[in-house]
């Protein structure tokens, strides 16, 4: 490279690290990380994966018993909206919090687990990466108490 585009360029490079490790000290995502939502493919592809999701739980012997009564468009919606806010997406969840909608229905560790292998067989089918998966998981296992035996 010539001296005269170097001499352009390395103060942008700099400022850009700057910037990155400076977001990273102060505990926030560097800007030009993308949020989980985004990475997930947005809206349509979280819609579809919900969808193929419930549809999953809904043929599941183990744990589909529990949505028998279940109105499931709205569950499904519900799902998105949670799920898209969570990862960082625009929505705003309006449904129940976690221990309200799951209160005494007698949820063990055992159906919990059921569930999070069926969404796992979506993100699979979908070919999510194993960083996003991790990350989704990261974020639904932490509800987990809320939602086992209340
Ligand atoms: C991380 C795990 C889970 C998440 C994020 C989750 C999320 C939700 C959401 C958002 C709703 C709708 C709340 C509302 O209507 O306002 C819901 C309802 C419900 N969930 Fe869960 N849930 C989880 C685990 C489970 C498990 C393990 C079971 C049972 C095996 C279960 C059974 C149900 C049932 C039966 C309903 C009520 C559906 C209806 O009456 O329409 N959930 N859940």
């Amino acid at each position: 490279m010539n001296t005269m585009l170097w001499k352009l360029a390395f103060p942008l490079v700099l400022i850009a690290g700057l910037l990155v490790g400076g977001c990273q000290d102060m505990g926030m995502k560097p800007m030009m990380q993308k949020s989980l939502y985004d990475r997930l493919g947005g809206k349509d592809a979280l819609t579809a994966v919900v969808d193929d999701f419930v549809g999953n739980v809904a043929a599941d012997k183990r744990i589909n018993g529990f949505f028998a009564k279940a109105d499931v468009p709205r569950l499904k919606r519900n799902l998105v909206d949670q799920i898209c806010q969570g990862t960082g997406g625009p929505c705003v969840y309006t449904g129940k919090d976690m221990r309200t909608a799951h209160k005494g229905m007698g949820i063990t560790d055992a159906d919990f687990n059921a569930l999070v292998e069926d969404l796992v067989k979506t993100l699979n089918k979908f070919n999510v990466p194993a960083k996003e998966q991790g990350e989704l998981l990261g974020i639904l296992g932490p509800l987990k108490p809320q939602i086992v035996n209340q």
